[in-house]
Formats: C-alpha cells, structure tokens, sequence
C-alpha cells in the first residue's frame, strides 16, 4: 500500500478557504484500504438484510429461535450470525478455522455448526468441539480454533455488527436518535418490501455521506413541483452535531404531513405554534448509515458492499423501508410520496 501524507487528507478548518479532498481520495484502492482498515473496521455497520448478491438472507423468524444461523456479507467479507441455547445472537467470520472453507453456506437451525469440508465441529457459541483425526495432535486446541466473536449488537428490528474493535459503544448514537422520537416505538416496525431495495451506486462511499450531508442542493434538485423543497419550510432546515451521528430535520409546510408533536422530543416544538411539526428526522451515523424516520415509517439507506471495478472503489447501497404500524400516517399520501424523500 502506498504511503499517504497529512496533503491526502487536509480539510482547512476555514469554510470559506476549505477545499474537496484530492480525487485520489475518491478512486484509489489504496486509500479504500486504508479506510476500510481506519474506518469501516471501528465503526458499526448495519448487518444487510439481503446477505449477498447470490443469496437472500432470510430474517424472518431470526433470532428467536435459538439454534438458527444466516450468513452473510459485508464489505466484501463472508460472516454469519449465529444463535446460541440462549438466544443470545453472535457474529462470527463464515471461514473454518481449519483450512478456511465457508462454514455456513445457507440459513438454517441445528445444533453444532459442522465443516463441510473435514467435518471440523463447532457449538453454537462457535467454541471448537472435536475434529475427527485430529485428536493425538500436540497443544490443540488452541484459542486459534475457536471462532473469533464480533462485536454484535441489537437494536429494535436492527442487527449491527463491526468488522474489528468499535470507536465507540453502538448505544451511544441509539441513545441520541431514541432522545430525539420518544413517542416512537422501533420495535413496532414492520418490514415493507420496495422494488428498488438494493441499488448500485457508481460512486465512492465519502459522496453518499457528502450527499446526504448536504442541504443546500434540495433547493435545486428537489425542488418542485412536488419535490421535497415544496413539501419543508426550507427556512427552518436545521442540523444539530454528534460525535458519530447528525441529524437534520425541518418543519413540514402543511402540518398533516409531520409527525405529532408527542412522538419527537419536546425541543421540536415552537412555543405557541402547533402548527409547526416536524416533516422527518434524517439521522447520519457515521460513516455509511442513514435512517430517515417519517410519520409513516423509516427508510434505511446503507451503503454496504464494495465493488473494485472500472469507476474505482465504489459502494453499493440498500434502501430499507420500515412502515410504523402504531402511526395513522401509513398510507398518506404526502409523506410517503417518494419525490418528498430526503436522498
Ligand atoms: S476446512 Fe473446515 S474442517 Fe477443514
Ligand atoms: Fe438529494
């Protein structure tokens, strides 16, 4: 990999003297590996719903049957969750110990997880069980057998996982979204099937976060008629910081289409004007997550498989949505109006 200097990555802290990284930034596969490496190995990423290109993990029912185990991929890497007696859900990386054969090739419940290739066994907490012709061998096993747990966490109908050790723990950005939508309950979200689920995106990673970061191009490109700029009071688009997280948000112009005042947190509401309501809550957790609460549910966009390919390190994107079943607005019209959605 090649060297990088602190010229690669200077941001001047002035805004009005700041400039865009260097392009290399956004093609050169050796600064994707330097990202994956210093990025997408400590942050936390959503666990896919549809596992990989050739098979569609199946969530349904998953995790509450103890035994059961789903692969997947992520970033390019073969991983699968496993249930344990339990019920408590772990992530291991989908390669045996022994000579690196993919353990779990479909979803599926049993019992101990076995090799197919040389029967190498292991439980359902991925700990080494027994290897048939392996047992006069000398200091075996070792830790090195066993599988190597990841960091695995549940939130609502969500499953994050990360590839190494986490900046930071994954509650602390659930903390701050839970704070903004207390009237909100995640766990009442159903899954709704879209067309457009998984998209390629021709493009790097950096320029979906940038994108979604960037409001001042809704009054250009999503302008009307019927666009998102008609459906906001541009005026009062606000963007509060975290230390992982941001959110935007911004009034609805026709009250119907917000949210009701007792679901998001008292600081959204204009003393003496009850007509003012939220339009959505766009929620960035760094680096390649979004979560888009509006009154009739969620949409969740990640970009989370890579592809190397003539356009350079580019990201693939999926678009999750979620309907929430305690609220009214499922089927209105004006919020779930696609061309009104924060992209
Ligand atoms: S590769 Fe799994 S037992 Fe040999
Ligand atoms: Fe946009």
């Amino acid at each position: 990999m090649r060297e990088f200097s602190s010229k690669d990555f200077f941001v001047h802290p002035d805004i009005r003297r700041a400039e865009s990284l260097p392009d290399s930034a956004f093609t050169d596969p050796d600064f994707l590996e330097l990202e994956i490496e210093t990025v997408f190995k400590k942050t936390w990423m959503l666990v896919p719903r549809h596992g990989s290109p050739e098979h569609s993990t199946g969530f349904s029912g998953f995790p509450n049957k103890p035994g059961s185990r789903v692969p997947f991929s992520l970033m390019g890497k073969p991983l699968f969750l496993q249930s344990n007696s339990k019920r408590e859900i772990n992530c291991f990386p989908n390669v045996c110990t022994h000579a690196w054969h993919p353990l779990v090739e479909s979803p599926g419940i049993g019992g101990s997880i076995v090799c197919p290739q040389h029967g190498r066994e292991f439980d359902s907490d991925g700990r080494f069980v027994s290897h048939r012709g392996f047992e006069k061998l000398e200091d075996f096993p070792r830790e090195s057998d066993n599988l190597r747990k990841l960091p695995v966490e549940n939130w609502g109908p969500f499953m994050s996982m990360c590839l190494g050790e986490p900046l930071a723990p994954f509650k602390k950005s659930a903390e701050n979204i839970k704070e903004s939508m207390p009237g909100i309950d995640l766990e009442s979200f159903k899954y709704k099937p879209v067309p457009d689920e998984v998209r390629e995106v021709d493009g790097n990673w950096k320029q979906h976060a940038w994108n979604y970061m960037d409001n001042y191009h809704i009054r250009f490109v999503h302008k009307g008629p019927g666009g998102l700029a008609d459906a906001i009071d541009l005026q009062t688009y606000t963007t509060e910081l975290y230390q992982h997280s941001a959110l935007q948000w911004a009034y609805a112009r026709r009250p119907e289409d917000g949210f009701d005042p007792q679901q998001v947190a008292t600081r959204f509401k204009e003393p003496n004007k009850a007509d003012k309501r939220v339009f959505a809550l766009w929620w960035f957790i760094f680096p390649n997550l979004t979560l888009n609460f509006y009154p009739w549910g969620l949409s969740v966009n990640s970009t989370c498989r890579y592809r190397e390919d003539l356009t350079g390190p580019s990201f693939t994107g999926s678009n999750i949505h979620w309907t929430n079943r305690s609220s009214s607005k499922e089927t209105r019209s004006g919020s779930t109006n696609k061309s009104t959605m924060r992209t």
